[in-house]
């Protein structure tokens, strides 16, 4: 079979999306340039590093090398290039719309790029972005550029593999020529292509994250009916799930949702809805369950420790979740500064988090091992579900800990294997045995 041509890509944005992004390009044969705009990132990736944590990113970028530059430099990508993907951040602004700051920068920087074919949207952003990109295109003399949008639907940990093995692309194009050159440009990857107007696409992307949110939120609230009631999440979640019409995913209970993603773009959506005169009361409920989550938590320790002051607790992991170094929004930073605020002491254990001077870490003691942030704590908190906790020697810890109080904030152990082990053990909507052991504190007892 004929193969259609390789093309000059260039990304803007080396951040999760558009590394990912840029060496799946090189992987499917095109050439790439990528540019960003902190010098740090560039160098990084001249040396042949890659400056965030993402399984397969960094043997992807080392085996396509040939095809792929770096550059500080927007007119450098530029200069050759036929399509131009914008994949620059769009964080929330404070009235919870997504700031396109970013995304104009791109824009402005294309002014005289004639020679361009089309600007696709990568990036999260609201619908009618396109819209408005278009114009501004048009009023920069680039009115012949095609404008589309392609967003991207890719769960951090496993970026690589949904980017080559998607669910679907989806394309919006006003144009039968541009939805083809994307088309050819995705020549390889193995998942089904769904064309569509720009301002659906845009929609897909907002629902799909939503929807997901929403499946979290709902999850997080019958495991709250759950504890009230004596029933078991983990069951219910799993026989709830079989049903073909409601499937299995996102239905874990937990701690709530965090990462760059489904905070931002469902504030983002709401935001879109009371824009347009819609409201949007259901995602409201579904944001306001997820900002309780860690809440919760921290009131669950608090009532079975009697109190938090002057208490250790271990939090294991620190990330949004497993799989990732990234930090965004991970329900930990919130119950470290309730914990923090509550005069506790803080400790936490994260195998591939950044160190940050920021708060509220700056007021914790980071650990390297799990032996020593649990060493004399008074209660754990399993925040992030790393591998590595299922498979910790439970039984020499407790042993460690001044009171073997185990809060399971992700589901991840046997609750009946850790009572046997001696521990308090809490999960998220799972009822314990009630078997609490010796040595706790009289408000655990
Ligand atoms: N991270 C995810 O899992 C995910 C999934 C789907 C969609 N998205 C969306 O993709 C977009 C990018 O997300 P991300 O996680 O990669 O963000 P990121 O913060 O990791 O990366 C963005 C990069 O863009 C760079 N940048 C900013 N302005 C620039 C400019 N003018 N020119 C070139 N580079 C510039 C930044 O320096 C940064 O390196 C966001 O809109 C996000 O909502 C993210």
């Amino acid at each position: 079979m004929k193969q259609p041509p390789s093309h000059r890509v260039a990304v803007f944005g080396a951040g999760y999306i558009g590394l990912v992004a840029g060496a799946c390009f090189a992987e499917l044969g095109h050439s790439v340039t990528v540019r960003d705009i902190q010098p740090g990132r560039i160098a990084t990736l001249r040396a042949g590093s890659v400056p965030l944590y993402e399984p397969g990113l960094a043997a992807l970028i080392a085996r396509n090398k040939e095809r792929l530059r770096f550059t500080l430099d927007a007119a450098e990508a530029v200069r050759d290039a036929e399509v131009v993907y914008v994949c620059v951040d769009t964080p929330p602004t404070v009235s919870g719309d997504a700031d396109l700051s970013r995304v104009w920068a791109v824009v402005e920087a294309l002014k005289g790029a004639s020679h361009l074919s089309a600007v696709v949207m990568k990036s999260t952003v609201p619908v009618g972005t396109g819209a408005r990109v278009r114009t501004a295109l048009d009023a920069a003399g680039l009115g012949h550029v095609a404008y589309a949008s392609n967003p991207e639907f890719t769960a951090e940990g496993q970026a690589v593999e949904d980017f080559l093995c998607p669910d679907r692309v989806v394309i919006g194009s006003d144009d039968e020529i541009t939805a083809k050159l994307l088309v050819n440009l995705h020549h390889g990857v193995d998942g089904p292509v769904e064309i569509m107007d720009v301002a659906s696409a845009e929609m897909v992307k907002l629902a799909a994250n939503a929807l997901l949110a929403t499946k979290i939120s709902f999850t997080n609230e019958i495991a709250a009916l759950c504890e009230a009631t004596g029933a078991d999440i983990t069951k219910v979640t799993r026989a709830t799930g079989m049903d073909h019409r409601l499937g299995p995913h996102f239905m874990r209970a937990g701690l709530g949702y965090g990462g760059s993603c489904f905070p931002k773009d469902s504030r983002a959506l709401r935001a879109l809805a009371s824009n347009s005169g819609c409201g949007f009361p259901l995602l409201s409920a579904v944001i306001d369950v997820n900002d309780l989550q860690p809440r919760r938590a921290v009131k669950r320790l608090n009532q079975v420790l009697g109190g938090l002051s002057g208490r250790t607790v271990a939090l294991l992991g620190m990330t949004f979740k497993p799989g990732t170094d990234d930090m965004r929004e991970a329900p930990s930073t919130v119950i470290a500064s309730r914990l923090l605020a509550e005069n506790a002491q803080v400790r936490c254990w994260d195998p591939m988090a950044p160190r940050r001077d920021d708060a509220p870490w700056a007021s914790t003691h980071r650990c390297a091992e799990l032996q020593e942030v649990l060493t004399g704590a008074d209660a754990a908190l399993i925040v992030t579900e790393w591998p590595q906790l299922r498979e910790a020697d439970w039984d020499r810890y407790r042993t460690l800990m001044r009171t073997p109080v185990l809060f399971d904030g992700r589901n991840l152990m046997v609750p009946e294997r850790m009572e046997e082990l001696g521990y308090l053990y809490l999960g998220v909507g799972r009822s314990s045995a009630g078997r609490l052991p010796e040595g706790l504190p009289t408000a655990a007892r």
